[in-house]
């Protein structure tokens, strides 16, 4: 089976009632990022970030995947598929994608400040919270405050080498919903081997200029038929 190795931010989630980052109106025009998802942010003030993230997963438990994920998870059936997502949602995992990297974190774990995850990227300490809340003064097993399972800007992203060993691996690589504007994850596709078509759906236009790139210019829901159709053609 060819592997299709598909990258995935939030365009993907956007028609499941998500608010993208950096369109008009997005998150990053009603937060500061330097806020809510820093470093720096979080050792200011804590209790801010734990109720951004807060807000987020309650949002999270009401959303639904959208024909989009569905599609992604359907390829399973012909092809030997890899989702890497920016999205900290599990709306991957929820329409059925049973191999899900996330490369930003996941909304609905926990861990440890300053914890093994942090100098290892090793999950040991990460704790499943599902769509509970997390408040401060809430402690892990060693005692330090709870944080949110989320890479913020200022850190490193442990699981990238994972993600450039599955694009150097890919047979087609698709993008889905993501303005290629955060590094490292933006960098990605140019791991792709040389020959390997790389397709990307996003209804605007696209900061790539690499001749294997195939435009598919849609929302995700009507981009994936379409790229379906290229896969059957
Ligand atoms: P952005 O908000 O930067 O980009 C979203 C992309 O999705 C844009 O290119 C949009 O044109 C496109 N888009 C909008 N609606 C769409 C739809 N219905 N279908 C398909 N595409 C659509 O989001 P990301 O690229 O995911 O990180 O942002 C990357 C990272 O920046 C995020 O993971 C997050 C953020 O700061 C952290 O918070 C660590």
């Amino acid at each position: 089976m060819k592997h299709i190795v598909v990258l995935t931010g939030a365009g993907v989630s956007a028609e499941s009632g998500f608010s993208t980052f950096r369109d008009a109106g997005g998150l990053w025009e009603q937060y500061d990022v330097n806020d809510v998802a820093s470093i720096e942010g979080w050792y200011r003030n804590r209790e801010l970030v734990l109720n951004f993230y807060n807000g987020l997963r309650i949002q999270l438990r009401n959303a639904k995947p959208n024909a989009a994920h569905e599609a992604i998870a359907a390829l399973e059936k012909n092809y030997n598929v890899d989702v890497i997502t920016q999205n900290v949602d599990n709306l991957h995992e929820r329409a059925g994608s049973t191999r899900v990297l996330h490369l930003h974190g996941e909304l609905t774990k926990v861990r440890p400040e300053n914890g093994v995850y942090d100098r290892t990227g090793r999950e040991d300490e990460v704790i499943d919270i599902g769509y509970d809340q997390c408040s401060l003064g809430d402690k892990a097993p060693n005692g330090q405050q709870l944080r949110p399972h989320i890479v913020f800007f200022g850190e490193a992203v442990p699981n990238i080498e994972k993600a450039i060993d599955l694009v150097e691996s890919a047979d087609i690589l698709l993008i889905v919903g993501t303005s290629l504007q955060v590094y490292p994850a933006a960098g990605l596709y140019r791991y792709a081997r040389a020959g390997v078509p790389v397709y990307i759906i996003d209804p605007k236009d696209v900061p790539v200029h690499d001749s294997r790139l195939t435009h598919i210019r849609a929302v995700a829901t009507k981009g994936m038929q379409e790229f379906m159709d290229i896969l059957a053609s």
